[in-house]
């Protein structure tokens, strides 16, 4: 009898064992799977190298790509080329012309203004952006976006778009200036900002030099919206007073900024 129960328990502990080993496999199969398109997950985007400066010569050069209405990639043909030519012009096209030009120019940043993507024939709105700012993500330069009235016509809204944009590697854009920089503004200015992709980036002096502590460039990113139907007419969007508002907020701020430094100077 006594024997009997060893066994027993024997077993009862190899069969306990066993589930465990099972359990340990199964969780590391799906933990394993569970990873979107089995890459893991990056919470955290990679950053540029920042601030933003001009080089040691004295330029800052900007690379200003707008429209380039990217649809699926290889299966968005060409509009406006040569019959003979549409067979063989792709949104591919594009992403080898924008790579063949930061490669000629080395610019120091990239801006793309608008119409990145075009909604109407993209069927993903993410994929679509991956594959627009593609070459500049590959190239690690910092870059920024905003946006144009076909980059919403997908599946994403201007919220949600301006929202992926700004989460994207090497990317600087913002959605729209964080509640400190707003609550820094002088009264009156701090109201809601219309729109999605209105902040503004600084760029210091070159490294080494006398104002390489100070933001010597601004670089403003207005919203001026998508379409807009006025008096039943059908129109576009544009810049809208809250938006000014903060413009020149800021601005005042750096007017204030500069006579002190002036006056220090002088001093
Ligand atoms: C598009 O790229 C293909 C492949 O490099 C090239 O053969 C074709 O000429 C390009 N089309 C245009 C219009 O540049
Ligand atoms: C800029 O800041 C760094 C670090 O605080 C300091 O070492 C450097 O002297 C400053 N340069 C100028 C020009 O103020």
């Amino acid at each position: 009898m006594e024997s009997s129960s060893a066994a027993n328990w024997k077993h009862s502990f190899l069969y306990l064992g066993f589930l465990y080993s099972l359990l340990c496999f199964l969780h590391n199969q799906i933990s394993h799977n569970l990873l979107i398109g089995h890459r893991p997950v990056r919470v955290k985007k990679t950053s540029p190298d920042l601030p933003l400066r001009f080089r040691s010569d004295g330029t800052f050069k900007i690379l200003q790509v707008a429209d380039m209405h990217y649809g699926n990639g290889a299966l968005t043909r060409c509009r406006d080329v040569l019959d003979s030519e549409f067979e063989h012009c792709s949104d591919l096209n594009t992403s080898r012309f924008l790579k063949r030009m930061i490669e000629a120019e080395k610019p120091d940043f990239i801006a793309f203004t608008g119409d990145n993507i075009f909604g109407s024939s993209s069927v993903d709105a993410a994929e679509s952006l991956l594959r627009a700012f593609g070459p500049a993500i590959e190239s690690g330069l910092p870059w920024a976006a905003i946006l144009g009235n076909h980059d919403q016509e997908s599946t994403m809204n201007r919220e949600e778009l301006m929202s992926f944009i700004s989460l994207m590697d090497y990317s600087v854009s913002q959605i729209n200036p964080s509640a400190e920089d707003l609550s820094n503004l002088a009264r009156g200015s701090r109201k809601k900002i219309d729109g999605f992709g209105n902040y503004d980036l600084r760029v210091y002096g070159a490294p080494g030099s006398h104002l390489a502590n100070s933001s010597i460039l601004n670089l403003f990113f207005l919203d001026s919206g998508d379409r807009e139907t006025v008096q039943g007419v059908r129109t576009y969007g544009w810049i809208k007073e809250s938006q000014l508002d903060w413009l020149h907020g800021i601005s005042q701020g750096y007017q204030v900024y500069i006579r002190h430094i002036q006056s220090t100077r002088i001093l």
